[in-house]
């Protein structure tokens, strides 16, 4: 890919999403700029990933097609505020990954840029994010191809419409936590039942990965599946009946409910 990529922040979720794209050869490091106010973690960025670095954030938006924008939202205002932003000839295409940031808030700092709002998740770090995008209107259709492929790399990716962003917020930006509770306390009902802990915490981390690719893989749909695995009086019928008793699926429901209004909230 010759179009070079700039990011702004370079973090924890602009490390995810980079290595990705080197690792999978869809940019090359001497393709790819990052600025980044820590020393520090300029010189871990060189030498890990072989990366541009810079301490000024003007220098990606001169020198970059497309930029990743990677800060904490908080600090999004100043970022723009330091920024001269009619110096280039041609408008790099943004793409943000800032939570709770919309499309018009973004377009107050970066006006008439092509803007696309990005929400992964956290198993971006391994490539398996969950990515949601949406593109403002002067996104070109090459320039959402691009953007698609690059969140492609760190997992699977899905065009919305911006509305619904905060629901996505809610289910897949939060749905990492709800899973590794779920994980810990499979653990813990193994450790109850006598399991050491170390292998308590395999049998559970394996057995949710395992049947979430049972059920993406085979497209089968998870009631299904349960009922494929609950025998007459058999063991699996006896866990699910207390699951329903202590309101296992209304728990999950209301904790993507109360993250969406949340997110909507913090909106
Ligand atoms: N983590 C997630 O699961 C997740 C999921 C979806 C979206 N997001 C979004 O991703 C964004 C980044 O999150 P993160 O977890 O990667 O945070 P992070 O690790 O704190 O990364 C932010 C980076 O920006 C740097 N920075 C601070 N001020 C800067 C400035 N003025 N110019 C350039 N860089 C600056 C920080 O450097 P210092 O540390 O030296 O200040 C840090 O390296 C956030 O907006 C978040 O909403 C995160």
């Amino acid at each position: 890919m010759s179009l070079k990529l700039g990011v702004i922040g370079g973090g924890v979720m602009a490390e995810a999403i980079i290595s990705c794209l080197i690792e999978k050869n869809i940019y090359s490091s001497s393709d790819i700029i990052i600025s980044e106010p820590s020393v520090n973690r300029r010189q871990f960025w060189q030498e890990k990933y072989g990366v541009i670095t810079t301490a000024e954030n003007q220098q990606i938006l001169d020198n970059s097609d497309v930029i990743i924008l990677a800060v904490k939202p908080q600090i999004l205002s100043t970022v723009i505020s330091n920024l001269t932003l009619n110096s280039q000839e041609k408008k790099p295409l943004i793409i943000s990954i800032l939570a709770g940031v919309s499309l018009d808030k973004l377009a107050q700092g970066f006006a008439q840029f092509p803007l696309v709002r990005v929400m992964p998740n956290t198993p971006a770090i391994v490539g398996e994010a969950m990515t949601a995008i949406t593109p403002n209107n002067l996104v070109s259709e090459n320039q959402l191809n691009l953007t698609l492929s690059l969140f492609k790399a760190i997992g699977s990716v899905i065009e919305i419409p911006e509305y619904l962003m905060d629901a996505v917020t809610g289910l897949s930006g939060s749905g990492p936590a709800f899973v590794a509770l779920m994980i810990e306390a499979l653990a813990d009902g193994g450790v109850a039942s006598g399991l050491p802990r170390v292998i308590a915490l395999e049998l559970a981390t394996q057995t949710v990965l395992g049947t979430a690719q049972l059920v993406k893989q085979k497209n089968l749909h998870p009631a299904l599946l349960k009922d494929q695995v609950t025998s007459p009086g058999g063991t699996t019928i006896a866990g699910v009946a207390q699951l329903e008793k202590n309101g296992f699926r209304s728990a999950i429901i209301s904790a993507v409910t109360a993250a969406y209004k949340r997110s909507q909230e913090l909106g």
